[in-house]
């Protein structure tokens, strides 16, 4: 893209808080990226659960948008999302999707960034999470996150896939 003055701008993600305004992308979102997405109903029971529940949302904005940081889905599209959450001081990965059209441009590694530097600063020492055994993208997303395989759970989902169980120290800083 680009402005005015004719130089190019970079879209890039900016992590939100999730707001109930947010879920129609958000419903979008999961309904593209999963055979058995959550509803409607899941996602603002998470909304509403309390602060044990960390929502966001990830929003493309012109990097040179100085209304970056305070950017609402009014100021760029919500290309994607993570659901978790921070119960003692073990944070639980439960959902994150981007949208197909946002996909290898960073946004799940922003989200996951985000997540898990907000919630160490809560005193998160622990992350965990399950992803499919056939979900290559996530597995290699996790994988470069630093999260290692714990095991697998059989027939964990409700087609009967097993998952495998991941887990990063986040006492040990990279
Ligand atoms: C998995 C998913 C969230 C990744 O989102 P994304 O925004 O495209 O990921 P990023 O661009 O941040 O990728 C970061 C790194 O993850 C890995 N990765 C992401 N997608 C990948 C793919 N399709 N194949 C291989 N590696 C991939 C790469 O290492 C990538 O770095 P690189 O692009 O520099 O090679 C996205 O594919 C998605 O929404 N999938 C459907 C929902 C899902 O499976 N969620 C996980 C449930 S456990």
């Amino acid at each position: 893209m680009k402005n005015g003055s004719g130089v190019s701008q970079i879209r890039q993600p900016i992590i939100k808080p999730m707001v109930s305004s947010d879920l129609d992308s958000v419903v979008r979102i999961e309904e593209h990226s999963f055979h058995h997405p959550w509803t409607r109903d899941q996602f603002m029971d998470e909304l509403e659960r309390g602060p044990v529940s960390r929502c966001h949302v990830a929003l493309m904005v012109d990097s040179e948008d100085d209304t970056a940081q305070n950017a609402t889905s009014s100021n760029g599209p919500v290309v994607g999302f993570i659901m978790a959450w921070l119960v003692a001081d073990e944070l639980h990965i439960t959902n994150i999707a981007v949208g197909l059209e946002a996909r290898r441009r960073g946004v799940a590694a922003a989200l996951l960034e985000h997540s898990i530097g907000e919630t160490i600063e809560l005193g998160a020492q622990w992350c965990q999470l399950e992803v499919r055994i056939s979900n290559r993208p996530a597995r290699e997303l996790y994988g470069l996150f630093g999260f290692k395989t714990l095991g697998t759970r059989k027939r964990y989902y409700p087609d009967g896939e097993d998952a495998v169980v991941m887990g990063k120290d986040l006492t040990i800083r990279v």
